[in-house]
């Protein structure tokens, strides 16, 4: 056996196809990057086909369909089709504007597995204010419906941040009424878009704490009608999170231009070179490329990481909330108590304002 061959990293679990950027939506806690891809720059379906090709043949398990909105692509179906005669369980992560029966019954008849469908908040005039698309509310509530009338499994999301947070029991309650099988409620990660709107969207620790009791009570009262999966915001968490389970570990991201990413954030690390599956295969990528090696494993990590019990459950939490909040991509994540750089984590909270300033809605004409 040969040395590359013992050190040969095991397949990802996970790929999330980013087919566009383009969106009817302008969340300001958008997972995108700040600076967005083009329509002009987007991969063509045959090069989607052949990336699913390999990713299949390497191992993945799972293609999530994203974007952006990627009911924007007419080849979604397609792509769906192509993913499922590979054996590829496929989720479509979509915000339901552009559903309709006709384009849900492409995707059934694809043999789509499972939609997570996303809501801004539970009230439509605030959701509507939220996301930055006015009528959104009425397609979504449609959407849902047509989705559980087709019998496709219903996954509601809800990003949950300081101006929707009172209304997590009735998010709780909409998701129940429509029939979806699971919730989640997910407080806002910080970082790109999130972070840019971060005084704008972090909750205070009371506000956290009744999301946590409303969660609890829907369980006790749902029971096993309804799945609730709950994110706590990094800010207040105890420990970090092993943010996408290890760098080059479980999980890749291909962007619409094409580029191959460890996490959604990743290009707002400087000086990384992002391979690209125009130019090299997707298992080349995964196993030699530079960028997927940087942080893979646990030889890079800085001390207190590299002396700490956690080290393998966590992995050194985000190398992009490193980035973004100790200004380097290889320290110690800040939200662990033991970071140096943790009272970064403290001094947002300690400075977030008593008034949220106005969203920096995520558009073409916001990129940075
Ligand atoms: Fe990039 Fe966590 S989002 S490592």
């Amino acid at each position: 056996m040969t040395s590359s061959a013992i050190t040969k990293a095991p397949p990802p679990m996970s790929l999330l196809a980013e087919l566009t950027h383009r969106c009817p939506l302008q969340c300001p806690y958008c997972s995108n990057p700040l600076r967005l891809d083009p329509r002009a720059g987007e991969l063509d379906t045959a090069t989607w086909m052949r990336v699913l090709d390999e990713a299949a043949a390497m191992g993945v398990l799972q293609v999530h369909f994203s974007g952006g909105e990627p009911m924007a692509r007419p080849d979604l179906a397609d792509l769906v089709r192509h993913a499922v005669s590979l054996g590829l369980y496929t989720n479509l992560i979509t915000s339901g504007v552009l559903l309709n029966r006709d384009s849900l019954k492409m995707l059934s008849d694809a043999g789509l597995d499972h939609i997570q469908l996303s809501f801004q908040d539970a009230d439509a005039q605030e959701g509507e204010r939220i996301g930055g698309m006015a009528g959104a509310q009425a397609k979504k509530l449609e959407a849902a419906r047509l989705i559980v009338e087709d019998g496709l499994p219903l996954t509601l999301n809800f990003v949950i941040h300081r101006q929707n947070a009172e209304r997590v029991p009735a998010m709780l309650d909409l998701a129940e009424q429509l029939g979806a099988r699971r919730v989640e409620i997910a407080h806002t990660q910080y970082y790109g878009w999130g972070l840019l709107n971060r005084d704008a969207l972090l909750p205070d620790r009371a506000q956290l704490e009744a999301t946590e009791q409303a969660v609890a009570a829907a369980r006790t009262r749902f029971g096993n009608r309804l799945a609730i999966d709950f994110v706590t915001p990094d800010y207040y968490a105890e420990r970090p999170k092993p943010c996408m389970g290890g760098w080059g570990q479980r999980f890749l991201n291909i962007s619409p231009s094409g580029k191959v990413l460890p996490c959604h954030a990743a290009e707002s690390i400087p000086g990384l070179t992002f391979p690209s599956v125009a130019e090299e295969s997707l298992e080349a990528i995964w196993q030699d490329s530079p960028l997927f090696n940087l942080y893979r494993g646990t030889d890079w990590m800085p001390q207190p990481c590299q002396s700490c019990a956690f080290k393998e459950d966590d992995w050194g939490g985000c190398r992009c909330q490193a980035l973004a909040l100790a200004g380097q991509a290889d320290a110690t994540d800040p939200v662990c108590h033991r970071a140096p750089a943790h009272d970064r984590i403290e001094q947002a909270i300690a400075e977030r304002p008593e008034t949220p300033p106005a969203f920096r809605y995520r558009r073409y004409s916001n990129t940075i």
